[in-house]
């Protein structure tokens, strides 16, 4: 068996929690990731077949049994994954009666998946129906993407328009636009449900005063996105309070969009 602590999985995911600290967007615990893993990869690291312990979950998820996942434990802060991987990350593979997860490796000393595991898993659901090669759920905290919450319409649509104004790359980025979940309380099955609703047609959802979840193929799919979401609502809390004379009108929204082949989402250009 090669060593798991060596692992791309591992290495990778020290290197991102550990980046996203850094950029302010996972204070304390704030924020949590999952990753749908390789079955055949993670076989070369770990006997799949020893369990240390089963882990009861709120909801049913067997639509997802059989299906392996690195998670953030619960509690468990950003800055410490990378010099305590093992009790601050966990594998977990969903039992076949979809309402327990079997720990494969990690979460030592007791520890927990993270409280946001339904909306995840939710997700992950909804993301594989729109694309078989999607693997990453990302949640974090930025600054200026809650902020902004507090200060814009949280419409979907208009949301999206006002973050595709803010740079030009934007509407390339995230022709999906972003989904925007009005605050709810957090770590239950009904936001994980409302969050799932709107993934399904795009990768990006905001939960109003709280944060956002990125989704993707890759750590980087689902980070570039957040990043750029966080970007353009900086751009918007630093101008918006002022008496803007200029911006991308719609139109060229439109013809920026063909120029780089990316389609947005219907209608919400007219
Ligand atoms: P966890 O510590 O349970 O992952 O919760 C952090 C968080 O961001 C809740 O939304
Ligand atoms: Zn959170």
């Amino acid at each position: 068996m090669k060593n798991i602590l060596e692992s791309p999985i591992i290495t990778e995911i020290c290197d991102m929690t550990a980046n996203m600290y850094r950029l302010g967007w996972d204070e304390r615990n704030g924020g949590n990731i999952s990753w749908l893993l390789d079955e055949q990869e993670l076989a070369e690291y770990l006997d799949l077949s020893q369990v240390i312990r089963n882990i009861p979950i709120a909801f049913d998820a067997a639509e997802l049994a059989g299906r392996i996942f690195l998670v953030t434990g619960t509690g468990k802060y950003f800055k410490n994954v990378t010099g305590n991987p093992q009790e601050n990350l966990g594998i977990v593979r969903v039992a076949s009666n979809g309402t327990e997860l079997e720990l494969l490796w990690g979460f030592e000393g007791g520890a927990l998946p993270t409280s946001e595991f339904p909306t995840h898993l939710m997700n992950h659901m909804a993301r594989l129906k729109a694309d078989p090669e999607h693997r990453i759920v990302m949640h974090c905290h930025p600054a200026n993407t809650i902020a902004m919450t507090f200060v814009h319409s949280i419409d979907d649509r208009e949301f999206t328009c006002t973050l595709w104004q803010m740079i030009t790359e934007c509407i390339v980025v995230f022709p999906d636009g972003v989904g925007v979940v009005p605050w709810m309380v957090s770590g239950t099955n009904d936001i994980g449900e409302a969050t799932a609703r709107k993934i399904k047609d795009c990768r990006l959802v905001v939960w109003a005063h709280h944060g956002i979840f990125g989704t993707g193929r890759t750590l980087d799919e689902a980070f570039g996105l957040i990043e750029t979401v966080e970007k353009a609502a900086q751009i918007y809390m630093k101008i918006a309070h002022l008496d803007i004379k200029n911006t991308i009108p719609k139109e060229q929204l439109k013809a920026l969009a063909e120029t780089f082949h990316a389609v947005p989402r219907e209608g919400w250009l007219d």
